[in-house]
């Protein structure tokens, strides 16, 4: 570059309406707290003021809430333990400054979508994140219908609801964002786990379509799939995941790496080796990784528990 191509870079620099950087001598000095400032004020202008995460309380969908507290946005939480609803809400207030409604719901019942809109009527909501779901693991024909069709409202029904009526909101508005939470099992058959994969592929096939469909609405759709997060979901699975060549991540980074996608990626599967196990079965005959994760899981279930046991999780209220 030349030396008068430079002085003029430099000059716009300066004259830059962000004002990300300042000066001292003739070196330009990066003012990392005016751009992250820029940052934040650019992503609460989008996602926010308010953001709806659903399965607020625990887990992924804790550690997402926070995330966005962090960033300025509002909260909307939703779930069915109300005592953990009331703890969320005065944690993030505390620490984050930010306002929190929650709302009890149970996701499973068809009148939660409804009861949701109305609660939110009067707030401007930005961001959807439909993250509560749950697992049933164990072999498929031991597992009762009502289970596996629980499974499929609160996992598929409930979050293409919410993608459909805060969607239509969103585009109207001419800016947001719904970040699906997914999962690695998304991305190929997995026996012994087979319905709880299914359920999240459907949700990546949905969330990578609807990228691209929501693109000119300025929406942004991202579909964020964890591998093994240390949650209670995982805990309470008959599953010895030890046994299973997968590492564990804690819910704060998979939150991050989420959100830190929206705007950016259509997915995102955080960690290497998750990536590895994502994207692998693109290269193999497909038979051959479903046929691997099936004897892996197949041999991590615990003894204790009975070897495939149909386990359908939290269906207290
Ligand atoms: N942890 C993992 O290893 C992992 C890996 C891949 C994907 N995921 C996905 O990540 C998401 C969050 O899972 P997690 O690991 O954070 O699980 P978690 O710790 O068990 O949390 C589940 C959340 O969903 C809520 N929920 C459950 N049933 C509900 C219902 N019927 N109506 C409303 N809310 C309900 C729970 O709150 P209440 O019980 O109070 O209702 C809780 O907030 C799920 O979609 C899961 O499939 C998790």
């Amino acid at each position: 570059m030349s030396d008068l191509k430079l002085a003029a870079s430099v000059e716009e620099l300066r004259r830059s309406p962000m004002s990300t950087c300042s000066f001292s001598t003739s070196w330009p000095v990066l003012d990392f707290g005016a751009i992250r400032r820029t940052i934040m004020a650019e992503f609460t202008e989008k996602y926010g003021p308010w953001a709806l995460v659903t399965g607020a309380n625990a887990g992924i969908g804790k550690a997402i809430a926070n995330e966005l507290a962090s960033r300025g946005i509002n909260i909307i939480g939703v779930a069915r333990r109300q005592v953990l609803l009331d703890q969320l809400q005065e944690e993030l207030e505390e620490d984050y400054g930010v306002e929190v409604r929650t709302i009890r719901a149970d996701l499973t019942d068809p009148d939660s979508i409804s009861k949701i809109e109305l609660l939110t009527s009067d707030l401007d909501i930005g961001l959807v994140v439909p993250n509560a779901g749950i697992e049933l693991s164990g072999a498929f024909i031991d597992s009762t219908l009502a289970a596996n069709e629980h499974l499929l409202r609160l996992n598929v029904v409930a979050p293409m609801q919410l993608a459909k009526m805060f969607g239509a909101k969103l585009a109207a508005r001419g800016r947001g964002g719904i970040l699906f939470v997914s999962s690695l099992f998304a991305y190929q058959g997995i026996p012994w786990v087979a319905n709880y994969a299914a359920t999240k592929a459907y949700i990546l096939s949905l969330g990578e379509a609807l990228h691209v469909e929501m693109k000119p609405h300025g929406v942004d759709v991202t579909v964020l799939s964890p591998g093994l997060t240390d949650t209670d979901m995982p805990a309470n699975m008959p599953v010895n995941f030890s046994k299973i060549p997968i590492f564990k991540q804690h819910p704060e980074q998979v939150a991050r790496i989420g959100i830190k996608a929206l705007g950016r990626k259509a997915t995102v599967v955080p960690g290497l080796l998750n990536k590895f196990y994502a994207w692998e079965n693109r290269l193999l005959p497909r038979s051959f990784p479903v046929a691997l994760f099936g004897f892996l899981i197949r041999h991590a279930f615990r003894k204790d528990t009975g070897a495939t046991r149909a386990t359908p999780q939290s269906q207290t209220s």
